[in-house]
């Protein structure tokens, strides 16, 4: 049996991780040269105001890769205001890769491809915001985008920062790919700065896939960071980006969000349990909750997951604590995390391949003992009948869940 004790292993870890930055990526004299003087350097670059809760939203890579073009958009834009999905805080429209031509134009400025988005970009802007969404777009720290299919803005930050402003652009996503092999340290902030200049609120998400710890040095230059590399629609691939990101829980804020990455949610590799697990912890971990399904063509079932109103408020609560894992035993994990109000939510989690009995004890979850806790199942939407004091115990099936918010009462 593991126990965690929570914040003594958190803090060694983190001091550990900040001491190898130090030493071995050698962080702070890059950084240093990246900004004005030392002064900008401590100064937060990215003062948006945006991303007080994690972004909600859409992101078109996980099931279309490269092929998308302006109709899937605009009918994914149809569509999450159709199936009610913006009313529940899915705002953003993200375009991932392959949006624009290999060439920019003339005057250097990025130009949306002909073939796929020949309305151009400011059109399709003007008629995600008419349906009352935001649109985002993708760009790349280097010099073309991982498709190879696009160029990348490093050169250009100032540049594509003002034209996505132009554009009514309200979100970026930053890749990593065909870089200088300058440190993502030394890059990014010099796109936060020209997002900054562009005149438009625009919230920036890093995505360097965490290869220097971004969790350690994001909150300054960006609104959301990866923490691991990219995410395929198995569990093994699903399980394992939780684990990494969960690692950071320490330094999720307002503001600054650790990024397991995009759901897989209704892509068809994983069970329904299993999508369950996989919602319910992006959920708790406070993760950016981007769909990265077919949002025009989703089974009743995806929308039961997706559209869970009490799953995506633990998500979007405003005290925006991480959940971490303080219990582990075997293939048996609880995760908890506070919320406003002096609830606690909590994910039991089975990730093996027996039914297990899995108990949360109040000490786990750091609620007083003997407290007595009413506790709400957030997949069933009831709450139980009778209430808890010490600890709370269920049974789980395996790759599956139980969530609950636990509320003291008297
Ligand atoms: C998905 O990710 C898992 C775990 O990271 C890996 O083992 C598997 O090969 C990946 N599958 C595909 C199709 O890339
Ligand atoms: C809709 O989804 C089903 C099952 O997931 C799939 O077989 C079908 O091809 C999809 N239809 C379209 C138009 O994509």
């Amino acid at each position: 049996m593991e126990e965690r004790r929570v914040g003594y292993y958190e803090i060694l870890l983190v001091m550990v991780l900040v001491t190898l930055l130090h030493i071995s990526l050698n962080i702070v004299p890059a950084s240093a040269n990246f900004s004005d003087e030392v002064e900008q350097h401590r100064r937060n670059l990215l003062a948006n105001g945006l991303g007080t809760t994690p972004p909600m939203g859409w992101n078109s890579w996980n099931h279309f890769n490269c092929q998308i073009n302006e109709k899937i958009i605009r009918e994914t834009a149809d569509a999450l205001v159709s199936t009610g999905l913006s009313k529940l805080g899915y705002n953003y429209v993200n375009i991932d890769d392959c949006w624009a031509e290999l060439n920019r134009d003339d005057k250097g400025n990025l130009v949306a491809k002909k073939s796929t988005f020949p309305s151009g970009i400011k059109a399709l802007a003007d008629y995600v915001h008419s349906k009352g969404l935001k649109l985002g777009i993708y760009s790349d720290a280097g010099y073309f985008t991982c498709s190879n299919k696009m160029p990348g803005s490093l050169g250009h930050e100032f540049q594509d920062a003002k034209t996505f402003a132009s554009w009514g652009i309200d979100y970026l996503k930053y890749d990593n790919c065909n870089n200088d092999g300058s440190k993502p340290t030394v890059r990014y902030p010099v796109m936060t700065r020209a997002l900054m200049n562009a005149g438009r609120p625009i919230f920036f998400s890093l995505c360097e896939w965490g290869d220097m710890h971004p969790a350690l040095w994001g909150a300054r230059v960006g609104n959301s960071w990866r923490t691991t590399n990219d995410i395929n629609d198995s569990w093994d691939s699903m399980i394992s980006r939780a684990d990494m990101n969960e690692v950071y829980a320490d330094l999720a804020k307002p503001g600054g969000w650790n990024d397991p990455d995009m759901l897989e949610v209704g892509n068809g590799g994983m069970t329904k349990d299993e999508y369950i697990v996989h919602f319910s912890l992006w959920a708790i971990s406070k993760a950016p909750l981007l769909l990265g399904c077919d949002i025009r063509n989703m089974s009743k079932e995806i929308v039961e997951i997706i559209t869970n109103k009490e799953v995506i408020a633990v998500n979007q609560d405003s005290l925006g604590v991480q959940a971490k894992k303080v219990r582990m035993e075997g293939d048996q994990e609880i995760w908890a995390g506070p919320l406003s109000g002096y609830r606690v939510a909590v994910v039991l989690l089975n990730r093996g391949p027996l039914r297990n009995a899995i108990t949360a004890n109040w000490d786990d979850l750091g609620i007083p003992p003997k407290s007595v806790v009413q506790a709400r199942d957030l997949w069933q939407h009831q709450t139980l009948k009778k209430v808890f004091v010490d600890k709370l115990s269920a049974t789980v099936d395996p790759h599956s869940c139980k969530m609950y918010v636990l509320k003291p009462v008297g």
